[in-house]
C-alpha cells in the first residue's frame, strides 16, 4: 500500500494504475478505522483492481460547537489497518491540500434531503459532505465508490447530487457493521463512558423491537414512533435528537410502515451524539 498527501501524487499513481482498464473502488473515510470501515475497504479491493481510501477529517462538515478538534486520529493504526483489508492507495491529503487559501466554491443538494433528520440539527454539514466528497471524487475518478448504510442519510444525498451533477460512479451501500450486542461501530464510541456505553445500546435495541413491531403486522407510524421514543427515555444518559420514520431514498415522511422504510434515529448519550437507523422492505 501507498500512502500519499497530495493531490498531484495521487492523480499520478492513479493514472499509472489505471493505464490496463483496471477499475478504481473508492472509500472516504474520517479515519480512526473500524470494523465498518474496513468491510468498505475489503468490498473496494473485492469488486474492482484497485481499491483507493481518503483520510480526511473534513472541517467543513463539522460546525464551529462540534467536535472537529478532538475527532479521534490515529493514522498509524489506520495505515496498518487500510492495508490488511486489501487497500492500494490511500490518500491522506492536509488541510490547505483540499482547502487552499481562496478556496470559495460549494457544492449544496438543497431541499427536504438535506434540511431533515440530521441536516436539521447540523445545518451546513452536508454542504461540507457534498462538497468534500465530490472534490474527492473529480481527484480520485472512480468507477465505484464505497459508502456505509450506517449514514442513510449521507447515502442519499450523495446519490442525489451523483445524479444531479452527472457524475459517472456507482455507489455501493454496505450493511451496518454493529459490535456483538449490536451497537453500531462508530469513530465517536471511544468519547462514551463505562456507563454510556451500556446506555448507548438503547439506540439498536429499539430498533430490533421496532423491526419486531412491524413484522408481527403493526403499520402505524405514529404507534412505532411513541414505542421508540419512550424506549429510548428510559436511559438515564439519553437526549433525543429524532426519531424519523422516512421512505429511504426520498427520506420523505411516509404515513404507513409500507414500501422502502427507513426508521432513522439520531441521540445524545452523554455528550456524544449517536445515530443509528433500519431499513425495511415492506409489502
Ligand atoms: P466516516 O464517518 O469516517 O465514515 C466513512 C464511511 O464509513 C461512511 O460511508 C460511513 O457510512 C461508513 N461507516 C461508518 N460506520 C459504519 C458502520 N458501523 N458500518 C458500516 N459502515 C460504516 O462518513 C464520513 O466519514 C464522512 O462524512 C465522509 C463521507 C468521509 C466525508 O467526509
Amino acid at each position: 500500500m501507498k500512502i500519499v498527501t497530495k493531490i498531484w501524487e495521487i492523480r499520478q499513481e492513479i493514472q499509472k494504475a489505471t493505464n490496463k482498464n483496471n477499475t478504481v473502488g473508492f472509500v472516504p473515510t474520517m479515519g480512526y478505522l473500524h470494523e465498518g470501515h474496513l468491510s468498505l475497504m475489503r468490498a473496494a479491493k473485492a469488486q474492482n483492481e484497485i481499491a483507493v481510501a481518503s483520510i480526511f477529517v473534513n472541517p467543513t462538515q463539522f460546525a464551529p460547537n462540534e467536535d472537529l478538534e478532538k475527532y479521534p486520529r490515529d493514522l498509524e493504526r489506520d495505515a496498518s489497518l487500510a492495508q490488511k483489508a486489501g487497500v492500494d492507495l490511500l490518500f491522506v491529503p492536509a488541510v490547505e491540500e483540499i482547502y487552499p487559501n481562496g478556496f470559495n466554491t460549494y457544492i449544496e443538494v438543497c431541499g427536504d434531503i438535506t434540511s431533515k433528520l440530521c441536516g436539521k440539527s447540523r445545518p451546513g454539514h452536508f454542504k461540507g459532505v457534498t462538497t468534500v466528497v465530490s472534490k474527492l471524487f473529480n481527484i480520485v475518478l472512480p468507477d465505484k465508490a464505497y459508502f456505509g448504510q450506517k449514514d442513510a442519510q449521507q447515502v442519499a444525498v450523495i446519490e442525489q447530487m451523483l445524479r444531479d451533477l452527472n457524475y459517472d460512479i456507482e455507489t455501493v451501500v454496505c450493511p451496518i457493521v454493529r459490535e456483538s450486542d449490536g451497537l453500531a461501530l462508530s469513530s465517536r464510541n471511544v468519547y462514551l463512558s463505562e456507563q454510556e456505553r451500556k446506555d448507548a445500546l438503547i439506540l439498536s435495541q429499539s430498533l430490533l423491537e421496532a423491526e419486531k413491531m412491524i413484522q408481527s403486522g403493526n403499520q402505524y407510524v405514529h404507534q412505532i414512533k411513541d414505542f421508540i421514543w419512550e424506549n429510548i427515555r428510559s436511559a438515564k444518559s439519553a437526549t433525543i435528537d429524532y426519531i424519523e420514520i422516512v421512505n429511504t431514498k426520498t427520506l420523505e415522511d411516509i404515513d404507513t410502515i409500507k414500501g422502502d422504510v427507513l426508521i432513522a434515529i439520531a441521540v445524545k448519550i452523554g455528550k456524544t451524539r449517536l445515530i443509528d437507523n433500519l431499513k425495511m422492505e415492506v409489502l
